[in-house]
């Protein structure tokens, strides 16, 4: 099940949900960006700088699959840091190391088959014979602050200008950008509570057994 949409539309807190109600694994795939963008940030590698990006790359991920996808090793703390947020769009740019991810996101996913995964992409390149799309939104004012109520580092104003920037890059880059997926069922979250989000999603669900 590919579930996808911009910054703070209520994705993760619905997915786990529903991976918990059906018995389903569950992968955020956003987290791979921002593993490549901390370790940038701790490295000192210029993320605009394709080429030492793919070598940062090819060595997480020659560690392990699991630490590439952000599975061990890095803490939600450290991957969701104003700063990470800040530089991971100009990762997440990067059409080489797109396909180094989906390919790492694809072997997961061939391990685990009944999975919901989470991202910007996943049922229009990544997973694009998903069993089930959902394609999740809502106000750009209201993902801000979602995203102040869960603790997320910075002020409501830098939250919302990250998120507004993001918006902008995911949505005009020319490697995999943010779109809805033909056959996904589009949800607007802003004014819905994530129950609702959740209801409307496990019916879908049950259509599809
Ligand atoms: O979902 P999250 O906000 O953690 O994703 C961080 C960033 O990673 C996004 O802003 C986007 O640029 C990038 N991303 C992506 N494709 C995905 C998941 C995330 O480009 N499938």
């Amino acid at each position: 099940m590919a579930v996808d949409g911009p910054a703070a539309a209520g994705k993760t807190t619905a997915s786990l949900r529903l991976a918990r109600a059906f018995g389903m694994s569950y992968l955020e795939s956003g987290r791979a960006y921002r593993v490549l963008a901390y370790e940038a940030l701790r490295n000192n590698i210029n993320p605009t700088d394709q080429a030492a990006m793919l070598a940062l790359c090819a060595a997480v991920g020659g560690r392990s699959r699991a630490e590439l996808l952000g599975l061990n090793r890095y803490t939600s703390g450290e991957l969701r840091t104003t700063e990470v947020g800040r530089v991971v769009s100009a990762v997440a740019k990067i059409a080489e190391l797109r396909t180094r991810v989906t390919n790492t996101l694809r072997a997961w996913a061939a391990g685990n088959r009944r999975s919901i995964v989470e991202g910007r992409d996943i049922g229009t390149v990544v997973f694009p014979s998903a069993a089930l799309k959902f394609y999740l939104t809502a106000s750009v004012e209201t993902r801000a602050a979602r995203r102040v109520a869960q603790e997320e580092s910075g002020t409501y104003q830098e939250v919302l200008a990250d998120v507004l920037r993001r918006d902008q890059a995911d949505l005009t880059r020319a490697a995999s950008p943010l779109r809805q997926a033909p056959d996904a069922i589009l949800i607007d979250t802003t004014t819905l509570t994530v129950d609702q989000v959740v209801d409307r999603m496990s019916h879908r669900c049950r259509d599809v057994g």
